[in-house]
This record gives C-alpha cells, sequence and structure tokens, in this order.
C-alpha cells in the first residue's frame, strides 16, 4: 500500500503539467510537478522593481540577466577557462552546505573543476572569493535595482545532479546565466522534520525517498537561464541542477527574520543553539542540554548539523562530552558505510574534520584529534583534510607520518603550493629525525 502511493505519487510529479495542477485550484503553488518553470510557479516580477530584498514570498525577476547586460561570451565556460582556469574555487559536496555552514576545505582550479563537471563524484561551486578579483568582478556587475546592503556576490556553478541541500540564510538572489537548475523552498518555520533528518543525503536522493512522501510539499520549480529567483530571507531552500549550470548569487550574509516567530522546526533550532553563546555561563549548561536534546529528537539521534555547537557547549559543562562521543560514533559508521572516494565519503570526512576542530577546540588533543583525520584521508582525500591532519601531525613531532599525509595530499591538490612547501619542510625534518635517532647512543 505505501509502496503503491509513492509510485502513483511519482507518477503525478512526472506527468501532470503546470496547466492540470493549476487547474487543481490551490495545488497551483504547491505544484505537483517540480518540473514547472518558475515562471509558472512563483510571482514573476520585472527587473527594476524596487525594494525586491523586503519581500516574504519567493519570485522570479524574470529577463534579470540580460537587463544586467553581461557579456554572456566572456562568461561562460570556455572563456572563463581560458581566463581564470587558475583561479582557485571553494567546492562542495552536495549535502555540505546544509551540514557545515559553507565550510569546506576543497578548493580546485576553475579549468579543473570545468573537467569533472560530469563525474560521479558531484562538484558544486559556491565561491565568494571570485568576484573580489577586479577583472572577475567585470563579468557580472550587480545591477543597481538589486542593490542591498550586507549583500555578497558567490560564483556558482556545478554538473548535472549536483546541487546543494536544504540551508536558510538572509535575502538572496540567484541569476542563471547558463543551464537549468530545479528549486526547493519552504517557508519559515515550516521546514519538515522528515527532511531535516535526511540533510546528510544528495539532493537527489531526497527527491527519490523522502520527497514523495512528504505531507507538506515544498514549492517546487525549474529555473531557465536568464532568470533569477529572489529567495527570501529565512527561506529553507535546496537546488538541484538538472544541467550544467553557471551563475551569480547575490545574497545577505546574516538572517534578519526570527525563525522561531514562525515555527518550531530545524533551522528555528538552529537559531537557538546561535542565541544560546549569547546566555550567561550559568545559564548555558542547561540551555545545551535542553537544544541537544530537542536536536536529538527532531534528526532521529543524528545531530551531525549542530557539531560546532558542542565545543561551546563542552566550554561550559563536561556533560558535553557524552554527546560527542555519540555523535563521533555515528559519524565514523557513516564514514566506515561509504564507499571510498564517494560523495558520502566526502561528506562524512568534513564532518570528522569538525569533530577534530572540536576536540582541539576544547580538549587540545591532538592525538585523538589527528586519528580522526587520518581514517578521514584514508577514505576521501578529495575532501582536503590532509592539510589540517599534517598540522595536527606536526604538532606531535609526528614528522614522517606528516609527509606522508601531505604526500597524498599533494597528489590530489597539486595546484596547492601551500601544501608543497609544508611536504618539503616536513621531509627535512623526518629525516633529521631519523638521523638523530640513528646517532643517538643505545639506552
Ligand atoms: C585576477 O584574475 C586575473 C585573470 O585570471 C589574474 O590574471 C589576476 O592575477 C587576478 N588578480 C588577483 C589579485 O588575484
Ligand atoms: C519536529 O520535531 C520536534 C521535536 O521532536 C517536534 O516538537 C515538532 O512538533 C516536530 N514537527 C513536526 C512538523 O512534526
Amino acid at each position: 500500500m505505501g509502496a503503491a502511493l509513492v509510485v502513483l505519487a511519482l507518477h503525478l510529479a512526472v506527468n501532470v503539467s503546470a496547466e492540470d495542477a493549476c487547474a487543481a485550484g490551490e495545488a497551483c503553488s504547491s505544484s505537483l510537478s517540480f518540473d514547472t518553470p518558475c515562471r509558472d510557479v512563483l510571482e514573476v516580477l520585472p527587473p527594476g522593481t524596487p525594494k525586491l530584498w523586503s519581500r516574504t514570498r519567493p519570485a522570479v525577476i524574470s529577463g534579470a540577466v540580460a537587463d544586467a547586460a553581461w557579456d554572456l561570451r566572456a562568461f561562460s565556460f570556455e572563456a572563463m577557462k581560458v581566463d581564470f582556469g587558475e583561479t582557485l574555487l571553494k567546492v562542495f559536496s552536495p549535502a555540505q552546505a546544509a551540514l557545515l555552514d559553507g565550510q569546506t576545505s576543497r578548493v580546485l582550479p576553475l579549468r579543473r573543476i570545468i573537467s569533472k563537471l560530469d563525474d560521479e563524484q558531484k562538484i558544486y561551486v559556491f565561491d565568494k572569493e571570485f568576484f573580489q578579483n577586479v577583472s572577475a568582478k567585470e563579468l557580472a556587475p550587480i545591477p543597481g535595482w538589486l542593490k542591498m546592503s550586507d549583500a555578497v556576490a558567490f560564483l556558482t556553478l556545478g554538473g548535472p545532479l549536483s546541487g546543494t541541500q536544504f540551508h536558510a540564510h538572509g535575502t538572496a538572489f540567484l541569476l542563471l546565466v547558463a543551464g537549468k537548475k530545479r528549486w526547493y523552498l519552504h517557508e519559515p518555520g515550516q521546514f519538515p522534520n522528515a527532511s531535516a533528518r535526511a540533510l546528510h543525503l544528495p539532493v537527489s536522493a531526497f527527491e527519490k525517498d523522502v520527497l514523495p512522501s512528504l505531507e507538506s510539499a515544498p514549492l517546487g520549480c525549474v529555473q531557465h537561464a536568464g532568470d533569477a529567483i529572489l529567495v527570501p530571507d529565512g527561506w529553507a531552500h535546496a537546488t538541484i541542477n538538472v544541467e550544467e549550470t553557471l551563475g551569480v548569487a547575490w545574497q545577505r550574509t546574516t538572517s534578519l527574520i526570527k525563525t522561531c516567530e514562525h515555527g518550531h522546526d530545524y533551522w528555528c533550532l538552529g537559531q537557538s543553539f546561535v542565541s544560546a553563546e549569547k546566555l550567561s555561563l550559568k545559564k548555558q549548561p542547561q540551555r545545551y542540554k535542553e537544544l541537544f536534546a530537542e536536536a536529538n529528537e527532531l534528526t532521529g539521534d543524528f545531530p551531525i548539523g549542530f557539531i560546532r555547537h558542542l565545543g561551546p557547549y563542552w566550554q561550559v559543562s563536561t556533560e558535553a562530552k557524552d554527546i560527542f562521543k555519540a555523535v563521533r560514533s555515528k559519524v565514523l559508521q557513516l564514514l566506515k558505510a561509504s564507499k571510498r572516494h564517494s560523495d558520502e565519503a566526502l561528506l562524512a570526512a568534513a564532518l570528522v574534520k569538525r569533530l577534530a576542530d572540536v576536540l582541539m577546540g576544547t580538549r587540545k588533543d591532538a592525538k585523538r584529534a589527528s586519528d580522526l583525520l587520518a581514517v578521514a584521508q584514508k577514505k576521501a582525500p578529495e575532501a582536503g583534510q590532509g592539510l589540517a591532519l599534517a598540522r595536527l601531525l606536526g604538532q606531535q613531532f609526528r614528522w614522517k607520518e606528516a609527509a606522508e599525509a601531505l604526500a597524498v595530499h599533494a597528489s590530489y591538490f597539486p595546484e596547492d603550493r601551500g601544501a608543497a612547501l609544508m611536504l618539503e619542510q616536513a621531509t627535512n625534518f623526518a629525516r633529521k629525525a631519523q638521523m638523530e635517532q640513528s646517532a643517538a647512543p643505545p639506552r
């Protein structure tokens, strides 16, 4: 019965056209077909609409790219490979942006990224350094009508099926220069718990395994090249690239929305964790205890998106240690169960780095932290944890192992000059240590 319903839901999702969905009345805005163009699902606004950033519903700004009058020959994969091929960009795997607040240790040159867009490993670029470069900035000046204070431009690109899991932040616009991108959006406070439990999955797996059975489905639609999507402040959203895409995101770094005033969902809980840091030291232990209990309940004992709050919790209470141990065991299970070099392994490796950061921040335990990172590097060297691992090993004067970690890292990140330099140093130190050891008189 359940299986039959899922099949039926999928069938509907594929076959119901925009017109049919709209004819069904209220289903129009929460359309059954997530392949409907966003122009047919969201409000459509012309470029130049004033105060777009203050809106509280998602919208499409049709023709935004044409209005911005960017030189689309210069701003293309082909031209950028020539002009910016060596520029290093931040790369994410599908579930990483959601669970690690936009942190990644994976940095690759644009030339190599473009050659990997069709790989099995899904590469997704979301990088704000790129447009800091004056000649890059000329590619995509933000039009005046989009200006908003406290906003930053990001370069974004990815191959088919790459994307980013649900996350929420301040007001954002995404101007699509090439390709098609599917969107899922939830209003503040209304994020389903079932989706919160699936944040570690790639968006394609979410679409297949979670979306059909959701009681309150997200708004969903496909953005086409040339248009911009407005994501209002605090709306949780996920995206998946239907084909190779290239675009510019323009977004506010901080959210002004108090999500908990709209509903008690995963993102409300995230904001509560941030607020806990501002409480008096006396009140913090109890508050963190409550919040982690809530996090466990909401995520089915899998609170991997809240690891960074274990650091501040541990500073004020040793009870954090039990939660740390439980989370560590879950993350290591995830790592162990993942295939070497897979996206799952990459995510697990990035989570392991988070655990190592907590250990260093609270216990200064370089030994345990490096043990963790060594396992992660073995499973997913592409995650770029080799540098951090080598530093931790260096702190323990384990130069030979540090050199080995750096050599592995350098084979995946040959453009990382800092790592190459560190490798040279570690190799020298290892050799010296070896000589001193053999010169020392036997005890
Ligand atoms: C900006 O990009 C150009 C083109 O790739 C490059 O030649 C230049 O060195 C970059 N400038 C900076 C400051 O990174
Ligand atoms: C999600 O989980 C939390 C914590 O268990 C609960 O309070 C809340 O009601 C749940 N939300 C929904 C929509 O089921």
